[in-house]
């Protein structure tokens, strides 16, 4: 099977710091790939390289298919693929509804379309209550979902998500993966940077790790939990001990 989005040999480098060595993997069609690694690894680098944030010094990245190395970032949400931000990047001034028709406004010509599009996913994300007020005065969690559903408005076919859970209280947490679990449903394709491994671990199909740049590790939640070389890179001996 061909893979939705793949991943071919990308490497990026900021000055002497090699954030992205040679990295490759594919993400199928309706897959929840989980994508680990500590602080520094190179998650968001390399989310930034595949979604036309940064162009990658080297690599491909293919989408359905199509070499889309070097789009811009806009051009690849109109493809499909879009991304959310470790650091939530909403307009403070505009009401959370307002952000959200930004995004459908790509799918969507007029107005009034956009504005049911966005309103139908503010539902989605437990936003609706909370459509008029400014992003500025959202809580935090409320801020992360609201940056989700700006996303979910230009209807992706893969969406990753950067961090989209951390900082969040458990049950915040429980609403975040519940979401994710429906719009695998939906159809959509999802990449989960996250550092909650209770998080990953259950929600994601398969995982890869990164360390220092390179893909140490693809495979099930299962396997790689047990993987020598992930453990001792990543999840550290206490890991072991829960397991
Ligand atoms: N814009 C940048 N300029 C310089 N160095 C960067 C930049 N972005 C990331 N880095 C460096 O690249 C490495 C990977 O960072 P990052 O991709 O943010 O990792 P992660 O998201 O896994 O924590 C780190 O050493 C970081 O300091
Ligand atoms: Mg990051």
């Amino acid at each position: 099977m061909t893979a939705l989005l793949e991943i071919e040999g990308l490497t990026k480098h900021f000055g002497g710091v090699l954030a992205n060595d040679n990295v490759s993997f594919g993400v199928a069609e309706g897959e929840i790939l989980g994508l680990l690694g500590p602080n520094g690894a190179g998650k968001t680098t390399l989310f930034n390289c595949i979604t036309g944030f940064l162009p990658p010094d080297r690599g491909r990245v293919r989408f359905a298919g199509v070499d889309v190395t070097g789009r811009s970032a806009s051009r690849l949400a109109r493809d499909g693929l879009v991304r959310t931000f470790q650091i939530v990047r909403v307009f403070p001034d505009l009401s959370a509804l307002e952000n959200v028709v930004i995004g459908a406004l790509l799918r969507h010509g007029r107005v009034s379309a956009a504005r049911r599009r966005a309103l139908e996913v503010l539902e989605d994300v437990g936003l609706a209550a909370r459509s008029n007020v400014r992003a500025r005065d959202l809580t935090t969690a409320e801020r992360k979902r609201l940056e989700v559903a700006r996303a979910l408005a230009t209807d992706p076919r893969a969406l990753l998500l950067d961090e989209a859970m951390s900082g969040l209280n458990p049950r915040e947490v429980a609403e975040a993966v519940a979401l994710v679990r429906r719009l695998r449903e939906g159809g959509v394709t999802i990449v989960l940077v996250e550092h909650v491994l209770e998080v990953v671990m259950p929600l994601a199909d398969r995982v890869v790790v990164l360390q220092e740049g390179r893909a140490i590790a693809d495979a099930t939640p299962a396997a790689v939990s047990r993987d020598p070389a992930v453990i001792e890179a990543y999840l550290g001996p206490q890991f072991i001990e829960r397991a």
